[in-house]
C-alpha cells in the first residue's frame, strides 16, 4: 500500500509534485487535498487525520498539538510546515509522539527581506497616505509640505534577530547607504552586534523584526521598547504578529512616541486591532512576506519533498526533531 499524504490545503500549482513523482525516493504517495481554502480547525484536523495517513503537508494556519498528534494513532511520521515559522506546532508533542516535523528554511529569505524593505520604504515615505489621498480625490496639487516622510537612505536600521531574512534585510539597506546595527541574545562576533535590546531602539531610526515567535518573544515590542524608541522611528515588522503587543504599537503611533509603523503580520490573524487599523502612518499589508509565484511554489515543493523522503526512511536537513524518527 503506498503512503497516504494529506495536503490541508490548497498550494500553487506544481507544488504536491514531489509527493508523486516516479523518481522517488520510496514509493508514490496517494495523496488526499483539502480543496477548501480556508483554515481548518482542531476538530476538522482531528477528524480527517483519524489514523487514515502516514504525512501531512500542513500550512501555519493549522495547528497541531497532542491532540493532533495522537489522532495520528501510530500512524501519522511526519508533518511539514509550508512556512519557515512553525509556532502552529507543538514540536515537543511531535517528538513524544514520534512525528518528525519539518518546515521550509532558506528559500524565503530574499522574498520577505524584499517585504520587509518595501515596509521600510512605505512607512518612512507615508505610501499609503498619499496614495489613499489620491485615490479618494483629496489631492489638491503639489504642496511643498505634504507627505513629508523621513529619508530611508542614510539612516540607521536596527535589526532584530539576525538570521537569514535580517541579514538579507541588511544586504539591501547597505545599498541605500545605511548604517546597521544588530541585537540578538547572543553575541554574533560581527560589527555593529547591540547586546542591550533598548541601546539598539534608541539608536534606530528604522527597526525591523526578523525574530521567531516564541514564549521569550511574544511582546517583544511593547509599551517600554516603544517608549525607547526615537519619536523619528519607524517600525517594521515581517516576522510573527505577536512579537508586538498591537494594542501599545497603536497607541504609540496616536501619541507620536515613534513616527510610523509597517505590519504584515499581526497578533490574531486575519483580525487586525481596529486602533491599528485606525493608526496614523501606518501601512498594513495581508501577511505576504513570502507571498511570489516562484517562492510559495518552492515553499510547496520542498514541503513536499521532505514529506516525501522522511516517509521513504531519510532525514531531510530541513527536520526539525531528527530525533522523533525510529
Ligand atoms: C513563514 O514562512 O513563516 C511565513 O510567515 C509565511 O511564508
Amino acid at each position: 500500500m503506498n503512503p497516504r499524504v494529506f495536503v490541508t490545503r490548497p498550494l500553487p500549482a506544481g507544488g504536491t509534485d514531489p509527493l508523486v513523482d516516479p523518481d522517488g525516493p520510496g514509493p508514490a504517495c496517494d495523496v488526499v487535498q483539502r480543496p477548501d481554502d480556508e483554515p481548518l480547525g482542531k476538530d476538522g484536523l482531528i477528524g480527517t487525520l483519524d489514523g487514515g495517513f502516514d504525512g501531512v503537508v500542513a500550512v501555519l494556519t493549522e495547528r497541531f498539538d497532542a491532540d493532533v498528534f495522537a489522532a495520528g494513532k501510530g500512524r501519522l511520521r511526519v508533518v511539514a510546515n509550508v512556512a519557515v515559522g512553525y509556532d502552529n506546532i507543538d514540536v515537543e508533542a511531535a517528538t513524544a509522539a514520534g512525528v518528525v516535523i519539518c518546515n521550509t528554511p532558506g528559500i524565503l529569505d530574499d522574498t520577505t527581506a524584499d517585504v520587509a524593505f518595501l515596509l521600510i520604504l512605505a512607512a518612512s515615505r507615508r505610501a499609503s497616505d498619499a496614495e489613499a489621498t489620491l485615490r479618494a480625490g483629496g489631492w489638491a496639487g503639489f504642496h511643498m509640505e505634504e507627505f513629508l516622510g523621513r529619508d530611508v537612505h542614510g539612516a540607521t536600521l536596527g535589526i532584530l534577530g539576525y538570521g537569514r531574512i535580517g541579514r538579507a534585510v541588511a544586504r539591501r539597506a547597505q545599498g541605500f547607504g545605511m548604517k546597521v546595527i544588530h541585537h540578538t541574545r547572543t553575541p554574533t562576533g560581527e560589527p555593529g552586534w547591540i547586546g542591550d535590546l533598548h541601546e539598539l531602539l534608541g539608536r534606530a531610526d528604522i527597526v525591523s523584526l526578523h525574530v521567531p515567535l516564541s514564549p521569550g518573544t511574544r511582546h517583544l515590542i511593547g509599551r517600554a521598547e516603544l517608549a525607547a524608541m526615537k519619536p523619528t522611528a519607524v517600525l517594521v515588522n515581517t516576522a510573527r504578529g505577536p512579537v508586538v503587543d498591537e494594542e501599545a504599537l497603536a497607541e504609540a503611533l496616536e501619541e507620536g512616541t515613534i513616527y510610523a509603523a509597517g505590519i504584515d503580520v499581526y497578533e490574531q490573524e486575519p483580525a487586525v486591532h481596529p486602533r491599528l487599523l485606525a493608526a496614523p502612518r501606518t501601512v498594513l499589508l495581508p501577511h505576504i512576506g513570502s507571498a511570489t509565484v516562484e517562492t510559495r511554489t518552492a515553499m510547496s515543493r520542498l514541503a513536499a519533498s521532505s514529506v516525501r523522503s522522511v516517509l521513504a526512511g531519510e532525514i531531510p536537513p530541513n527536520a526539525l526533531n531528527p530525533e522523533a524518527a525510529p
